[in-house]
């Protein structure tokens, strides 16, 4: 019942050229197949070139990397959901593990900023993880938990398709380190009964869990073959025309 997403953060890279160039080449590698959604996020300054080439019929969605929880205001700095619809976003990236280490955001902002991107009709891509640190000390299912009812305190969902939530190991991010895929498999089991602890069962089971953290093409087919892994969040190879090409184009027959 839960469509794959395989979503691409280009974080801090491209200009608008390059974005509108990959873009394009998402686009047709997503024609190739069918039954799974493909989000972009490119950075804010190529978020209008790209939702211009994806307009129409391309099927690929666009991300922001983040959101402000205010339609406006004295935020310098800061870029609204209003903002983010009004350029075609559909989706949006909320407490990727370089805001929450790099520039300090809180749960509670990222909280608010989740809460402000669905009353806007934004799908929030909601990101946790743990820190090498955390899983040596055994701390893993805690961290996570703790983050994931924080960060979604309060955040009325009436429809498992609105929200997306991804798990991205900090140890993994930009590392080459990917989990194996039965460790992913076990925090994404566990997210899911969290999850199924918060919301309504149907609710619950229709939200998309997918796993971050140096995907590529040589790895994608296994993790998707886990039960609880939705989708992916990938970086690096997303930056790639062939590698997201193969990343979108997954096989999920067995070994
Ligand atoms: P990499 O795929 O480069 O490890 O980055 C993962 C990530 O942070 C996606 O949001």
């Amino acid at each position: 019942m839960r469509k794959p997403l395989l979503a691409g953060n280009w974080k801090m890279y491209t200009t608008v050229q390059e974005a509108k160039e990959l873009a394009s080449a998402v686009v047709g590698a997503a024609a190739k197949v069918s039954g799974r959604d493909v989000m972009i996020a490119p950075p804010y300054t190529a978020l209008a070139a790209v939702g211009s080439v994806l307009a129409g019929s391309s099927g690929v969605l666009l991300g922001a990397q983040n959101v402000h929880w205010e339609e406006e205001g004295a935020f310098t700095g800061e870029i609204s959901a209003a903002m983010l619809r009004d350029v075609g976003c559909a989706m949006a990236i909320v407490g990727h593990s370089e805001r929450r280490h790099v520039f300090g955001e809180t749960d509670f902002m990222i909280n608010s900023r989740i809460k402000g991107g669905l009353q806007s009709g934004l799908i929030p891509v909601f990101c946790i993880g743990e820190t090498l640190k955390q899983r040596e000390a055994g701390n893993t299912l805690k961290v996570l938990e703790d983050q994931v009812r924080a960060g979604l305190a309060g955040v009325e969902v009436t429809d498992g398709s609105r929200l997306v939530v991804a798990y991205e190991p900090v140890w993994a991010i930009g590392t080459g380190k990917t989990a194996t895929e039965a460790q992913a498999q076990e925090v994404h089991a566990f997210i899911r009964s969290l999850l199924a602890d918060m919301y309504e069962k149907n609710i619950a089971a229709g939200i998309r869990i997918l796993y971050g953290g140096s995907v590529k093409p040589e790895n994608i087919d296994i993790l998707m073959q886990q039960d609880d892994i939705d989708g992916a969040l990938v970086g690096g190879a997303a930056l790639k025309a062939e590698s997201f090409e193969r990343i979108i184009c997954f096989q999920k027959t067995a070994y």
